[in-house]
């Protein structure tokens, strides 16, 4: 008796290689619920050409990925891992999901206005200008400092990702939960105006727990590849013992059990997620009666880090090697993701009056 599992998708953008962040905040938590979910992993390359278009990279960021998701234990035998681009069906469900789609709502997403103010050069937007000035701003661009129509429409693809698969259980950082809410209301809207029920609404996947909070080493912040603090995966020893040394703390504690500063509190919550709950301890301790050296905290770190990062490394390399073998995870990947989208799409295509004569 097999009961149907649910859908569970996510998706990373292939910008980079993958850190620590990515580690703890998400592929561990996939690898632990690869038996009990129907899994969908992919690489969102569609979504990383809205802001990094240069062709060499996408292609080795893309095979990076995969290899680093292999590599942390995403098992293909288990969950279907594919590549975005590799759905053909995604582009045109993009396509007839965005006539239902409304500019505005689009433009107030906390995302395309981030990245819009990057692409014109604007800086954040802590000075309070109002939307009419944004607006202006974006309309009146230079085509050379243009806001490319795809940053726009980003969650319209996101919610494609999702909707196609009718994927149920999407595992995102707090960052990607607005584009979520924004795929509930365009799977109700279409459900509504059609007076059909093809699209469940998704919902964040619940992992149970505090959420994992993977601080960077700049002192603040969580770690992440745009602020250029992070550890990679993929670092090696000598690089990332450097940067974990590197990492910014403060004088030390002046008085017994003073409050932490923000920078050496960061460092107790990587050796929380690194180091065994001994070695916290004793960290603690000696920082509450003033005796800790935080130069012995981090060389600890560094080596607690290597011990998670090296098998994980090594894998890495030995993946990238062999062609055939990644050639051969996305072929299936992308053959069982692309048989459940061309079902959806073809019902959509249908339900929307694009029938055969
Ligand atoms: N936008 C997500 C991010 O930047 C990546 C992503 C694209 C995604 N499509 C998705 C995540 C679908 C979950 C489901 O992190």
């Amino acid at each position: 008796m097999s009961e149907k599992k649910e859908i569970v998708l996510s998706g990373i953008r292939s910008t980079g290689n993958l850190h620590l962040g990515n580690y703890f905040g998400a592929l561990r938590k996939f690898v632990a619920i690869q038996d009990n979910y129907d899994c969908n992993f992919f690489v969102a390359d569609l979504h990383a050409l809205t802001t990094s278009p240069d062709p060499e990279a996408l292609h080795a960021n893309v095979k990076n990925i995969i290899a680093e998701y292999l590599a942390a234990g995403l098992d293909p035998e288990k969950s279907t891992i594919f590549i975005q681009s590799d759905v053909p069906e995604i582009s045109e469900m993009y396509l007839l999901l965005n006539m239902h789609v409304g500019i505005g709502e689009l433009m107030r997403t906390a995302s395309f206005k981030d990245k819009a103010r990057k692409a014109l050069g604007l800086g954040s937007a802590a000075d309070n200008e109002s939307e009419e000035a944004f607006e202006k701003e974006i309309i009146g661009a230079e085509t050379n400092k243009r806001v490319n129509a795809g940053l726009l429409t980003y969650p319209t693809l996101m919610a494609v990702d999702i909707l196609i698969q009718k994927a149920t259980k999407v595992p995102v950082g707090k960052d990607q939960l607005q584009h979520l809410e924004l795929t509930r209301r365009f799977a109700r809207r279409f459900n509504n105006f059609y007076g059909v029920d093809l699209f469940p609404e998704p919902t964040d996947f619940d992992f149970g727990g505090a959420p994992v909070k993977v601080p960077g080493l700049d002192g603040s912040g969580k770690m992440g590849k745009s602020e250029g603090n992070c550890i990679y995966l993929i670092d090696e020893p000598k690089a990332l013992r450097k940067k974990v040394m590197r990492a910014v703390t403060d004088e030390g504690p002046q008085a017994p059990d003073s409050p932490m500063s923000e920078p050496v509190a960061n460092l107790f919550s990587l050796l929380e997620l690194t180091s065994a709950p001994e070695v916290v301890e004793s960290f603690r301790k000696s920082y509450a009666d003033c005796s800790i050296r935080y130069g012995d905290l981090k060389k600890q770190l560094a080596e607690d880090i290597l011990a998670i990062t090296t098998p994980i490394r090594e894998r890495v390399a030995d993946i990238l090697a062999d062609d055939a073998y990644i050639a051969n995870v996305v072929r299936r990947g992308a053959e069982k993701a692309r048989e459940r989208a061309a079902a959806t799409l073809s019902e959509m295509r249908h339900i929307m009056g694009i029938r055969k004569f």
